[in-house]
């Protein structure tokens, strides 16, 4: 078994205890929403490899409207055995340009933030909630989410995270199944499938309000995050 592998197998074993209540965690009861498209595989859990899989089984992807808008498929890029992932809403213009998540002014400031927590983006992997980008800009409706749901979750199973953090919003709210207010939530514990999940407010939010309070925020959240990935990784490599 390769090293990826037992560290795999061993955050397996941790969350599964974790699910049974054993390490305290708060246990996540939101159910998430039916979704109408179904990929055509399944993503084994843990498998880092099987990302390429969920690239595939997405192919050109027809599933909603925005096809018809875009120019590339922003799947989401980074390490496949990432300790974090950080989800956000959609591509904007350049991500749409480059099919490269968050390489825009937001994308800029998160590649800051990413960097100050001591990782390179090879480190962590970045995604999105809708992989085309919706026109303007907008929120993406809930029949686009729903079609591409299948297969952020698939990217999820396949990377395993220690921990997930969520931008803004539409993604908390996409991965916790309901309504979420994002600044009563942020900065407080959830879960996503067993892996520990923590919001914080969307980079181009944090641009348009770039207050002493709100950098403090996210900043504080973003350490809080990777604490919970670094005790998580001890943890398996013990
Ligand atoms: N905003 C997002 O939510 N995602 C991107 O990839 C870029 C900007």
């Amino acid at each position: 078994m390769s090293e990826s592998d037992v560290r795999k197998t061993v955050t397996q074993a941790l969350r599964g205890l974790a699910a049974e209540g054993i390490d305290g965690w708060p246990r996540r009861t939101a159910v998430l929403p039916v979704v109408e498209a179904s990929p055509t595989e399944t993503t084994p859990p843990g498998d880092a490899s099987a990302l390429d899989f969920v690239r595939d089984d997405l192919g050109e992807c027809t599933r909603c409207g925005l096809h018809e808008g875009r120019n590339a498929i922003v799947f989401g890029e980074g390490n496949p055995n990432a300790p974090i992932v950080f989800i956000g809403e959609g591509p904007g213009a350049e991500e749409d340009r480059t099919g490269r998540p968050f390489v825009g002014r937001a994308g800029e400031l998160l590649t800051k933030m990413i960097n100050a927590l001591g990782y390179e983006r090879s480190d962590i992997y970045i995604c999105n909630i809708v992989k085309c980008r919706p026109p303007g800009n907008r929120n993406p409706l809930p029949d686009e989410v729903a079609s591409c749901l299948p297969f952020l979750e698939r990217q999820l199973e396949a990377i395993a995270p220690h921990v997930v953090v969520t931008l803004g919003k539409p993604a908390v709210s996409t991965l916790l199944g309901r309504d979420i207010a994002i600044t009563r939530t942020r900065g407080t514990w959830h879960e996503w499938n067993n892996i520990p999940l923590m919001p914080t407010f969307h980079p181009a939010y944090l641009l348009r309000n770039y207050t002493r309070e709100t950098r403090q925020a996210v900043w504080d959240d973003l350490r809080a995050a990777k604490e919970r990935a670094d005790e998580l990784a001890a943890i398996a490599h013990a």
